[in-house]
């Protein structure tokens, strides 16, 4: 059963990969009229020869191809299409928030990655968001003005810019600054976000008079003009990031902050960097993959779960079929147990990275998968990667005091309802440099606080951290420790841009919001491009699922498995959940002609603009 160092499934149980299972699934993907009826004009697929911009939203996708077009290159198209999405999606799009920027440079094949997350502010603590009984109070974590991390948005983008940028910073600015102030049409995505928040928007006063004016919410077709927004963009363009962290904009935050009793201060902006760290680099069976590294949990998740897959031929396999689902799910709950327990910010917590990836410790990953029979959730523990880690442990990983055995298993389902809340744009110039930035408020509206006088949402990211380790947060992710609050300190994100190379080129930028199922979006639409020979706009239209250990359930798009499929996973121990808000992938894959295709996700209204 082992074929060049892969485990063969195809001499193992045939009859449980479900023919019938198949061709229903392969109907469904094929058929992604049942996400999109009546999706925009703009495009959800293109094909380009020399560039191409795939976001979440036609308006910010044509901002960037203009700015290719007048001979920008994929960092400014990258800059100019985020500050647009800030104004045009602003339910995630953002300037109060943070993110990763992974840029690939054509002329020297270097890749470089642009760490722009926010921080926890200097008077942050530990416990602060539990009550007096010690449980978690989400009132505090994920709204209002304690639930906002340092800003990273206005720092990141300027230091892409300004080392790796060509056209003047204002000309980047320009066409946001122009679409807060003449205004746009609002489309459905917004409108639909607005609707669903709106007792959360009404909290807010400033917040309010954006979204909901004269106290009705804005509705698709609706002109939504943003004056001090666009007077913020102004500042932005004149002086750069410096308002933000210590000029006029700086002291509008730390305004709104003492209004709302919020910890971010002018000593916290003064002190807020972005950081340019080398990415990770991995392999999976022919490819090479660039990924963002730690704070964001993101790339080394995916690669570890990839280092695992890679022992199976799923090219004998079929996506969503009983097989494929049940060693991806395996996978992905093992690599879970090692991202909730050990990952953190760098500067913080030292990780056992190259162990989490050496040959010896994703082999032993592997031999406890079984073929056949889920493996519930309380059988499966973090492994101990610092034995392949070079230097050793040096020091335990510091678990907030809470062992793992007191870690709960099988959390109620939650009432979060994040799918599309980040939003991730992917970028191909004509030159072949390439850009994959996720950028986030963290839930969609972030905090739901603006900035009153300057017109942008603060994001809730400090829920991101172990807030209390044990505790479930909104995404149910159940931390250990190393990811818990400390002043100054990087919340642990799952957002994954990714950059995949073949044969030492470019071959696809991958990336999506949604929480934690970014990094197994991101995983499947690489596996299903690669290994099942899906095309990319298959492999972004193929149902989704996942498993991110506890709670110990797939969760599944809804018709996402055959009757069979899901009845073969439940004989075989595992648990199926269904939820209908998923991810929003933004993709592209460059053909070995060089032709740009440009994939937007079909669940929500994005669009693919080449030229
Ligand atoms: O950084 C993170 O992992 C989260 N703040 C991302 C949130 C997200 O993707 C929400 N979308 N569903």
């Amino acid at each position: 059963m082992w074929k060049n160092g892969a485990y063969d499934l195809r001499n193992v149980k045939r009859g449980l990969i479900s023919a019938i299972g198949l061709a229903a699934a392969l109907l469904g993907l094929l058929a992604p009229s049942s996400f999109g009826a009546n999706r925009a004009e703009e495009a959800r697929v293109a094909r380009a020869t020399s560039g191409m911009v795939v976001s979440q939203q036609p308006l910010a996708s044509r901002v960037g191809l203009e700015v290719l077009k007048s001979g920008g290159n994929a960092v400014d198209a990258a800059v100019a299409t985020s500050l647009a999405l800030a104004v045009v999606h602003p339910q995630a799009g953002n300037l109060g928030g943070g993110g990763f920027l992974l840029f690939y440079r054509s002329r020297d094949s270097s890749s470089t990655l642009i760490d722009f997350r926010e921080t926890a502010p200097a008077r942050a603590q530990a416990e602060m968001f539990l009550d007096a009984t010690g449980e978690v109070d989400t009132l505090k974590s994920l709204y209002g003005h304690l639930s906002a991390g340092v800003p990273g948005t206005p720092a990141g983008l300027y230091m892409a810019w300004s080392k790796y940028g060509r056209l003047p910073w204002r000309s980047l600015v320009a066409p946001a600054m122009r679409l807060a102030q003449d205004g746009f049409k609002v489309g459905p995505d917004l409108a639909a976000a607005i609707a669903e928040e709106e007792p959360r928007l009404r909290r807010h006063r400033a917040t309010a008079e954006i979204f909901l004016p004269h106290g009705k919410r804005l509705q698709a077709g609706d002109r939504l003009v943003q004056k001090n927004l666009a007077r913020t963009l102004r500042l932005l363009a004149q002086s750069g990031p410096l308002t933000f962290y210590e000029g006029a904009v700086a002291e509008a935050i730390v305004e709104e902050m003492k209004r709302g009793h919020g910890l971010v201060g002018p000593e916290d902006l003064a002190a807020y960097r972005a950081i340019e760290r080398p990415p990770l680099r991995g392999w999976y069976r022919d490819l090479e993959v660039l990924v963002a590294p730690p704070p964001s949990s993101g790339g080394i998740t995916l690669l570890e779960m990839l280092g695992v897959l890679e022992y199976y031929d799923l090219s004998a396999i079929q996506p969503l079929s009983t097989y494929r689902v049940h060693l991806t799910s395996e996978v992905m709950a093992r690599a879970f147990a090692d991202r909730n327990t050990y990952l953190g910010d760098p500067d913080f917590v030292r990780m056992p990275l190259q162990g989490l990836l050496a040959p010896p410790y994703i082999a032993g990953l592997q031999a406890a998968v079984s073929i056949d029979r889920a493996t519930p959730s309380g059988g499966i523990q973090p492994g101990d990667p610092w034995r392949f880690e070079p230097g050793g442990a040096g020091g335990p990983v510091k678990l907030g005091g809470v062992g793992m055995d007191t870690l709960r298993t099988n959390v109620p389902p939650s009432n979060a309802r994040e799918g599309d809340h980040t939003t991730h744009l992917s970028i191909a110039d004509a030159e072949g440099n390439i850009v994959a930035l996720t950028t986030t408020l963290n839930s969609w509206f972030g905090s739901g606080v603006m900035v009153s006088s300057a017109g942008f949402l603060l994001n809730n990211e400090m829920d991101d951290f172990d807030v209390k380790p044990g505790a479930p947060n909104q995404y149910e992710l159940v931390g250990a420790g190393a990811n818990g609050i400390a002043p100054g300190k990087r919340m642990l994100s799952s957002m994954t841009p990714t950059i995949v190379l073949r044969g030492g080129k470019p071959w696809l930028v991958l990336g999506s919001p949604g929480g934690p199922r970014i990094i197994t979006t991101v995983l499947n639409v690489l596996v299903d491009r690669r290994d099942h020979g899906l095309t990319l706009e298959q492999a972004v239209a193929s149902p989704r699922f996942h498993h991110q250990w506890k709670p110990e359930v797939i969760t599944h798009e809804p018709g996402a498995f055959a009757s069979d499929v899901a009845k073969n996973l439940r004989d075989m121990g595992h648990v199926l959940r269904e939820r209908s808000q998923w991810s929003s992938a933004q993709c592209i894959e460059i053909a070995p002609d060089g032709t740009r295709i440009g994939v937007s996700d079909p669940r929500t209204r994005g669009a693919a603009l080449g030229y």
